[in-house]
């Protein structure tokens, strides 16, 4: 088993502390919601299995020639991909999320009005670091994290997703010339991860430079985004590439 990641880290690497599940689903939702999330899972893969290693045609099919995939880390409720692939219909998704009443949210959404969309949306209802050792390299143009879990106390900082260590994966998985994105309404957060990336000598690539708010044309407003506008928060955005690409 690829278990690399984990190795390097130590026994807690995959420990989340982020709540799995929210309040009961409604019976006829729980049922719509089971019946329905096979049709976003990724095939087998890993040990054991001949598939091995996902490449973009296994986790999309063959219509993925001349699209631009995209990883989305922590989707929440996912409104924000549904409507990007709504608005682009050369985009590839695949989500990772691991609360299950916003997987459910996403997935039901897709029913109303996704039906095009089925083929362009990929989740992962578990955590992204269990998914990353079984990704092949370059599969992703692009690595979206909007909004993290601030876990803003000082003590609790080393629950944040972002570390040296995950920025390592997700250089080995994005593309030559991919870009990531990162998110956040909170200062503290948005600062400690344009330090990571920065220290792992990665080139910024919008103009809003340190604490800037450029975001890019396609940008689709997230459910945390507006909650944070409604509460008094501004959001910032940062966007990194590889040095000299
Ligand atoms: C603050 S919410 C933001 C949700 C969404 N991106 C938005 O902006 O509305 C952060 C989300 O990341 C998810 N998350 C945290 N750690 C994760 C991990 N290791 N793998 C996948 N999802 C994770 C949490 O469950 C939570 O839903």
């Amino acid at each position: 088993m690829k278990v690399d990641i984990l190795e390097r880290e130590g026994r807690n690497f995959f420990y989340a502390y982020s709540r799995r599940q929210g309040r009961r689903l409604r019976r006829s939702r729980e049922d719509r919601f089971e019946k329905d999330l096979p049709l976003f899972l990724l095939p087998r893969f890993g040990e054991g299995d001949e598939g091995g290693v996902l490449s973009r045609e296994k986790i999309w099919g063959g219509g993925v020639l001349g699209c631009r995939t995209v990883l989305e880390i922590g989707f929440g409720s996912g409104e924000q991909m549904v409507k990007r692939l709504q608005a682009d219909e050369k985009l590839m998704i695949l989500g990772c999320e691991f609360y299950r009443n916003g997987i459910a949210s996403c997935v039901l959404c897709m029913e109303d009005g996704g039906e095009g969309l089925r083929d362009r949306l990929r989740i992962f209802p578990e955590d992204v670091r269990r998914l990353l050792p079984y990704v092949g390299e370059g599969v992703f143009d692009e690595i979206s994290i909007l909004f993290p879990d601030p876990w803003p106390k000082k003590r609790h900082h080393k629950r944040r997703l972002v570390n040296g260590l995950f920025v390592k994966e997700l250089g080995r998985v994005l593309s030559l010339r991919g870009e990531v994105r990162l998110a956040s309404d909170h200062e503290g957060v948005m600062e400690w991860m344009e330090s990571v990336w920065e220290s792992e000598g990665w080139c910024r690539r919008d103009n809003g430079g340190h604490l800037g708010c450029d975001f890019p044309e396609d940008w689709v407003e997230t459910r945390y985004q507006r909650k944070g506008a409604r509460e008094g928060r501004k959001s910032y955005f940062a966007c990194y590439g590889r040095d000299g690409v």
